[in-house]
């Protein structure tokens, strides 16, 4: 296995894959990370009460029979908590303040440390959300723009936490991109019981933001269906907590790395013919001939058919993507995801000598390409 495998970065940090520990408040901290997180890519503690008047929140939810973190030196703990993970993970702290004063004096302990600060905007107690943190700052964007556009002029990796479908997805999520955070975690909560993965979705369509997904995930499966509707990343925080399954984290990170070196793209939309594929996968889109989703989509990056048509034509040349003549369109460029069975496309794989995986990173690249060189970039779409 390479160094970077995933080739997963963002500002100063370099995840080793792409599996995450969530955080559960009074739960998570470096010990229990050390115990059930040391393979993932991220371990995200806390989270820490950075001021009085949320430590004393928490010290109300502990007397209701729910686990906080509360102390009195409340940046020494951060400090000790980060210090004390003990593998190479990435970490991040997961941390509440009713004022800005003590998330800038955390934020530079974080980033002299190489870790990530990850503020909470999804906690929907009541006796945080009255006091204005947690889930209250969805609801005053103009105050977690103000706050995310402080925090990083201390020059440290910003993750904010949220939780789908409370407010408007989309306005919220460009909101925190265009103030400059470098990460969305989003728990695609959703009214049933499982994850809301068009949530995932629709905010990977409407921004360019690396995108952890989190929600409901207890095994590989659940994993590799919200990385393919573009999540960079996934973060599982009960899932952990269940005793026939403790060991969930490193099956998912064997999992993963397995599959993104046989596959080459560990984060592969689905074809957008199923109804399921974000704006990705038109790397695996046909020649725009016929009567099909393409044109929706397409026509959502400011593109006519042949000038779509055009730019994957252009993308092809001098690459391995120009092969293909005895495929549906006459190379490779139009071809499916490795994952649908297709003796022709592989038939071709073979005389040419391009394994899965460098075909399906190749479609990796045009995917970038194509949504580099639209006429109207993503985060730019009309949000209906
Ligand atoms: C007991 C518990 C405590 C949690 N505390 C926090 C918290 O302090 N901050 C936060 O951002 N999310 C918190 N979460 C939310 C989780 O990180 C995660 O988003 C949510 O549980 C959905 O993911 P899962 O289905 O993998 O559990 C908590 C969840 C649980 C179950
Ligand atoms: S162009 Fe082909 S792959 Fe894309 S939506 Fe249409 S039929 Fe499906
Ligand atoms: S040749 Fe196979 S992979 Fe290529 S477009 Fe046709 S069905 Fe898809």
């Amino acid at each position: 296995m390479t160094d970077d495998l995933f080739d997963l970065h963002t500002g100063y940090v370099t995840f080793k894959n792409p599996i995450a520990l969530a955080t559960m408040a009074g739960i998570t901290d470096s010990a229990f990370a050390n115990e059930h997180a040391d393979r993932a890519g991220l371990v995200i503690i806390g989270s820490f009460n950075l001021d009085e008047k949320t430590n004393d929140a928490a010290s109300k939810l502990i007397a209701r029979d729910r686990n906080e973190f509360i102390s009195d030196d409340p940046f020494e703990f951060l400090k000790n908590e980060i210090e004390g993970v003990q593998s190479d993970s990435v970490v991040a702290v997961n941390v509440r303040s009713t004022t800005i004063e003590p998330l800038l004096k955390a934020a530079k302990i974080v980033k002299d440390v190489g870790a990530i600060l990850e503020l909470d905007a999804h906690c929907r107690q009541e006796e945080m959300v009255d006091i204005g943190v947690g889930e209250a700052l969805m609801h005053d964007i103009p105050r977690l723009v103000d706050w995310i556009g402080k925090i990083k002029q201390t020059g440290v990796v910003l993750s904010i936490k949220i939780r789908a479908n409370v407010v408007n997805d989309i306005d919220l999520a460009r909101a925190i991109e265009s103030a400059g955070a470098d990460i969305l975690h989003v728990d695609a909560m959703g009214e049933v019981l499982s994850a809301d993965l068009r949530a995932i979705r629709h905010i990977r369509d409407s921004t360019n933001i690396f995108l952890i997904g989190n929600n409901s995930i207890t095994c590989f499966k659940d994993a590799k269906d919200m990385l393919a509707r573009g999540a960079d990343m996934i973060s599982v925080a009960r899932g952990v907590l269940n005793d026939s399954n403790s060991d969930l984290i490193s099956e998912l990170v064997d999992n993963i790395t397995a599959f993104q070196e046989a596959e080459g793209w560990y984060n592969a939309p689905k074809h957008i013919c199923g109804g399921e594929g974000d704006l990705r996968a038109l790397a695996f889109c046909c020649l725009p001939v016929k009567s099909c989703a393409v044109h929706n989509k397409i026509g959502k990056l400011g593109f006519s058919a042949q000038e779509f048509a055009n730019l994957k034509m252009e993308f092809a040349k001098g690459t391995l993507l120009e092969y293909g003549d005895s495929t549906c369109f006459g190379s490779l460029i139009w071809c499916c995801k490795l994952s649908k069975p297709c003796f022709l496309r592989d038939g071709v794989l073979d005389m040419i000598g391009l394994s899965g995986a460098e075909y399906m990173r190749l479609k990796k690249d045009l995917s970038i390409y194509i949504l580099e060189n639209a006429k109207i970039p993503v985060n730019e779409i009309k949000n209906k």
